[in-house]
């Protein structure tokens, strides 16, 4: 073997080894990326956040409104975002409460000015809306 084979052959060896280093490399890396990880945990990080959940029928606890209130009302009636009857505010609420729980549920069900259908909650049940009304409603009595 002569020196230019000698020469030929190692770089082909180096050649076919980075190749398939690379190679190795390029399958780890598609193991580390954000959609690889995403697959690895699929099973694991598939959680289902109960917020939005509909509830079955006589499967509501007696917390029910609060828990309504708190994960799809809250986010605006605590702070009076956009014009809307803090949660505690007498004043604010008055003239709403005179209106009837039928009423309420009704401007809740259809929405009201900057208030969205069903407060934002699509899948709550009208049951589940008047219990969170009942709730706010509670705070003011
Ligand atoms: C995006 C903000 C927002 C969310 C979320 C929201 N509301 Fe409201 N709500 C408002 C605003 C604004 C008003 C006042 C509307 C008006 O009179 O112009 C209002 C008014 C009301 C009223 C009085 C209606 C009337 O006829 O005077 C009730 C009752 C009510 N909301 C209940 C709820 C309940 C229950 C939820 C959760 C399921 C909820 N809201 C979620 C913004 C919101």
């Amino acid at each position: 073997m002569n020196y230019l084979t000698k020469l030929f052959l190692s770089h082909l060896f180096i050649l076919g080894f980075s190749a398939s280093c690379f190679a190795a490399c390029q399958h780890v890396q598609a193991d580390l990326s954000p959609k690889g990880i995403e697959q690895r945990l699929a099973p694991v990080a598939k959680v289902t956040i109960g917020a939005d959940l509909p509830s079955a029928p006589g499967t509501l606890g007696p917390d029910a409104g609060q828990k309504r209130y708190t994960a799809n009302c809250a986010m605006c009636h605590t702070t009076g975002l956009a014009g809307a009857p803090k949660y505690g505010d007498k004043a604010a609420w008055a003239p709403r409460v005179s209106k009837g729980l039928d009423a309420l549920l009704k401007s809740v069900v259809h929405g009201l000015n900057a208030m969205p259908p069903r407060g934002g909650c699509t899948t709550c049940s009208d049951e589940e809306l008047s219990l969170a009304i009942k709730y706010m409603l509670e705070k003011i009595k």
